[in-house]
């Protein structure tokens, strides 16, 4: 069997692979051109893929071999779910492994645009500082406040239960969590109005697309913070530019954007109250590691016709 992996992956997790699978690996530092992965597709039995692949129904519809595709990260709105599903192939993906991780990284994002830690770190760089002054690079507080959850799967519970150390309450806004420890279940736009951090945890699907626009912003408190860690798809970029650069929001603290990678003529890039991280969310050694393990073992199960261990169209089964 053959199978078509779209990048070098971390550790040693192509090892494996049983003797009868023939890896094809992409070698280029970044992700196939389409055309190229449509191509590698259809000659393959199976796909280990990344966020950076588009998986469309014209792909999977010229790959008739295929019989799973894996994906090397938790979100897979860069894959057609139905075109798949319609067609038979199971999808994997890599859940809970990097809930921890991606946890750490929001708290990074909340404490560096709430202490304008970045903006402190380019202001020394520069050569600019030349006293203490009681006014100086001051931020809003963190501890105490009030943290907004927007999507209450296992990365917003992690980065829920660490809000514990900052003595703060938590709310949030999720259609399909219920009871969680500690945090109180509330309406986006209340939540909106209450929460000193908004932090975005949702995935990114027709009804999360743009769920943060003009109206939402304008709901946040102007001395909030806005952190994305989940797909830039789920904020209107534009309306959160225009807020940030009126100050109709403290800062914002962003992982992902609309088009990765950031454009270099965004005007993000121009706004001193946004720290910009580049989709890093999961990239621990650690984590990284394990993901490439469990897309592997994946693209096993679904070589072997078996139940994927982490399947994102479950009903396909059906
Ligand atoms: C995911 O897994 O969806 C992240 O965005 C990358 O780890």
């Amino acid at each position: 069997m053959r199978a078509f992996v779209s990048r070098h992956l971390p550790g040693d997790a192509l090892s494996r692979l049983p003797s009868d699978v023939q890896a094809v690996v992409w070698p280029g530092d970044g992700p196939p051109p389409y055309d190229t992965l449509a191509r590698e597709a259809a000659a393959s039995d199976g796909l280990l893929c990344l966020l950076t692949d588009r998986v469309d129904d014209a792909l999977l519809g010229a790959a008739p071999r295929l019989r799973v595709v894996s994906q090397m990260a938790v979100g897979v709105d860069n894959i057609d779910l139905h075109a798949a599903t319609a067609r038979g192939i199971p999808v994997g993906h890599t859940p809970g492994v990097l809930a921890e991780t991606t946890a750490d990284l929001a708290w990074a994002l909340v404490l560096a645009a709430s202490r304008r830690i970045t903006e402190a770190e380019r202001f020394v760089r520069a050569g600019r500082w030349t006293t203490w002054g009681p006014e100086l690079l001051c931020g809003v507080d963190v501890h105490g406040g009030t943290l907004g959850v927007v999507g209450m799967g296992a990365i917003g519970r992690a980065v829920a239960r660490r809000a514990k150390g900052f003595d703060m309450s938590v709310v949030y806004a999720s259609p399909t969590t219920r009871d969680v420890d500690d945090a109180t279940a509330t309406a986006l736009d209340d939540l909106l109005a209450v929460a000193d951090v908004v932090s975005l945890h949702c995935a990114l699907t027709p009804a999360t697309r743009s769920l943060i626009g003009a109206r939402e912003l304008a709901l946040m408190k102007p001395t909030a913070v806005l952190v994305n860690a989940a797909r830039g798809g789920v904020v209107d970029e534009a309306a959160l530019v225009q807020a940030l650069r009126a100050g109709r929001l403290f800062a914002a603290g962003l992982d992902v954007y609309a088009t990765e990678p950031l454009p270099a003529r965004s005007p993000l890039l121009e706004l001193p109250n946004v720290v910009l991280t580049p989709h890093i969310g999961s990239a621990s050694l650690a984590t990284r590691a394990r993901m490439a393990r469990m897309a592997v073992d994946n693209l096993v199960a679904g070589l072997r016709g078996r139940p994927l261990p982490h399947c994102a169209n479950p009903a396909v089964l059906a």
